[in-house]
């Protein structure tokens, strides 16, 4: 009791303290932590930078700058990239219009060691986080919007049930109905191939994720008159010719018999 009574006579070294224990802890704090993440990071992107060489460099160039064989990627972010390479587009086989999406080749570590690489190249966007694209909680009256902005932004090419559909030049809007929610959030940020970009600013957050949510919602029933069991065009085809040309001809043998009659 003494010695603080004492010590209530230096009204200031109580603050000081204080400080001085903040300070203490920040400055332990910001030797510790920081580096930590950060040689994290750099061994990420040194491991990305290994693969980017073997696989990426021949078309992109050892720095993302771009060749004759594949553009420059230094500025399109990790988003691009964990797309590009999840959905299996890249590594690109040749120098075909299109690369057809196939298995990815990478495990998620080397996805995400070469989305790292590329990101440490310049700003750009990074992977979306599950809040931006995750549909779960929209109301009936946003997955409504969600087919309103389908039906005018992207029916076009992907069908209005989202089952994909060929385009002018050869090349193919791909089925939707199998595509994740990151997917289509990132798919419509990149711009894939021929597809155009939907930015923020066009596309907020909320609406890309109404349009996964109406994907969704379509996947789980889909509406939309028959299909012939969604047996294919030729089938399809098949039947329109059957059905079609069978009732013109009972037609046509009909206005035959009936004219004999009349005559
Ligand atoms: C055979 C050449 C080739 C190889 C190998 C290749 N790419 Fe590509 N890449 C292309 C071409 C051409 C395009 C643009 C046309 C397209 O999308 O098909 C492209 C597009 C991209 C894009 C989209 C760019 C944008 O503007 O949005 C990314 C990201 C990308 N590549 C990353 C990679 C990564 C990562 C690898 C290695 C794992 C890789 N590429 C390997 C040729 C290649
Ligand atoms: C001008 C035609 C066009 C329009 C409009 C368009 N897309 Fe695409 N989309 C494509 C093409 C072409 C591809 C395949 C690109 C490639 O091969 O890399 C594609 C790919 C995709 C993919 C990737 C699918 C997969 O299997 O990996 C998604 C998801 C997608 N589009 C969603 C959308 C959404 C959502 C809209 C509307 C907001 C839209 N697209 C509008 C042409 C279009």
């Amino acid at each position: 009791m003494r010695s603080l009574t004492s010590r209530r006579r230096h009204k200031a070294v109580r603050p000081l303290l204080m400080l001085l224990a903040l300070l203490v802890t920040g400055t332990l704090y910001s030797l510790a932590a920081p580096p930590q993440q950060s040689s994290a990071d750099t061994s990420l992107v040194a491991t990305g930078k290994g693969l980017f060489t073997q696989s990426c460099a021949s078309c992109h160039g050892l720095g993302g700058e771009g060749t004759s064989a594949g553009p420059a990627i230094t500025d399109v972010g990790a988003l691009a990239v964990d797309f590009e390479v999840s959905t299996g587009r890249m590594p690109k086989a040749g120098p075909a219009i299109q690369s057809a999406p196939k298995v990815n080749l990478f495990t998620q570590t080397e996805t995400d060691a070469l989305a790292a690489y590329v990101a440490s190249l310049a700003t750009g966007p990074a992977v979306p986080t599950k809040a931006q694209y995750d549909p779960a909680g929209l109301t009936e009256e946003q997955l409504a919007r969600g087919g309103e902005l389908f039906r005018t932004n992207c029916s076009a090419c992907h069908n209005y049930q989202g089952s994909g559909g060929a385009l002018p030049n050869g090349a193919v809007a791909p089925s939707l109905l199998d595509a994740s929610a990151k997917h289509i959030y990132e798919a419509m940020r990149v711009g894939p191939n021929q597809m155009p970009i939907f930015n923020e600013s066009t596309m907020p957050d909320t609406d890309v994720r109404s349009i996964a949510g109406y994907l969704q919602e379509l996947h789980a029933q889909p509406a939309g008159g028959l299909t012939f069991g969604g047996v294919g065009p030729v089938a399809e085809g098949f039947f329109a010719w059957v059905i079609g040309i069978g009732a013109l001809t009972l037609f046509a043998v009909w206005i035959a018999a009936r004219g004999a009659r009349a005559r």
